[in-house]
């Protein structure tokens, strides 16, 4: 089988079928990092960028792991250590990495938005969105889906449920579209102010502003990180009283009394958007997503660099 699209820009380009192959393949690339040697050479002749030009600890590392597990050349280029300071655009700037004969690009990038543009004007090469402003952070929501297969046994039906800042968060809006593909409910819970006002009937999900009700519905809670960097007002009291209000702390989940399996993204903000007895529990498989984000980054590599050989 193959992947409908050349590119991952986001989930919402892609069917269902297509994140089955990816969720499947994954699966079998997870089982290839549990052996002795861990690598494959189903990427060997192929040369891939990695372009951050914002902040990453798990995505890039991630990414780079699993081209160098599936033997693809890697590149690393930061933004804040390149011709980019000194006035050089993006388009210039991947224009002249691709005259070195590179086959794919990763792009993180801080502008929704930046990888469409990027495989617009070069739809030759496969571009892979490793995170793009307050768009979409399509392998994110991708290892998010993984693992809660992997605990639950599948995503058909289960209560998934999204906390804090909905309206600045890419990781929300790629778990939406993905979970509505594969047939989860979806409830978002957080301040009224971080959750856009119309999302209920543009993106088919449940509102729970009661942090408690919501707790109480779910099967998972995927907890998210307040992104004050892309705040530019003020859009709740105080980081204590958002921890007071929708912080996921060891006595509300008491009071919840339902073994909950707890998720976040990463970073995490400690003792804001979760408290560190939380995210270091028995119901916490927050390690085990950064885990999967290697067997999942290869899956989307391989099926991508398969898809462009095949053209
Ligand atoms: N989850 C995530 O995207 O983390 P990084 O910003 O560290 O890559």
């Amino acid at each position: 089988m193959r992947l409908s699209t050349k590119h991952l820009l986001g989930i919402k380009e892609l069917s269902a079928e297509d994140i089955s192959l990816i969720l499947s393949t994954a699966q079998q690339f997870k089982e290839v990092l549990q052996r002795p040697v861990k690598k494959v050479p189903s990427l060997r002749d192929v040369t891939i960028v990695n372009l951050f030009y914002e902040n990453s600890t798990r995505t890039r590392i991630s990414f780079e792991l699993a081209e160098k597990r599936l033997g693809a050349d890697t590149i690393n280029f930061s933004a804040s250590a390149s011709s980019v300071s000194k006035g050089e655009t993006l388009l210039d700037t991947v224009n002249n990495i691709l005259s070195m004969k590179v086959d794919m690009v990763v792009m993180r990038h801080s502008a929704s938005g930046a990888p469409h543009f990027l495989a617009k004007h070069l739809p030759e090469t496969a571009i892979v969105n490793a995170g793009d402003g307050i768009n979409e952070h399509p392998t994110q929501a991708l290892l998010d889906a993984f693992s809660i297969t992997e605990k639950l046994g599948s995503l058909e039906g289960k209560k998934i449920l999204l906390i804090g800042d909905i309206m600045h968060s890419r990781v929300a809006l790629s778990n939406i579209y993905l979970l509505n593909k594969m047939g989860a409910q979806v409830m978002l819970s957080g301040p009224p102010t971080l959750i856009p006002p119309n999302i209920k009937e543009a993106m088919g999900v449940q509102v729970e502003y009661n942090l408690k009700k919501a707790l109480q519905w779910c099967d998972v809670a995927n907890v998210l990180r307040i992104q004050l960097e892309r705040q530019n007002q003020v859009l709740f009291s105080s980081l204590r009283e958002y921890n007071l209000s929708y912080g996921v702390t060891k006595k509300l989940l008491a009071e919840v009394d339902k073994d909950i399996v707890v998720m976040h993204p990463g970073p995490i903000n400690r003792g804001v958007e979760i408290d560190s007895d939380v995210a270091d529990s028995h119901q916490s498989i927050i390690l085990q997503q950064v885990e999967n984000g290697v067997a999942v980054r290869m899956a989307v590599l391989y099926l991508l660099a398969g898809k462009a050989n095949n053209n």
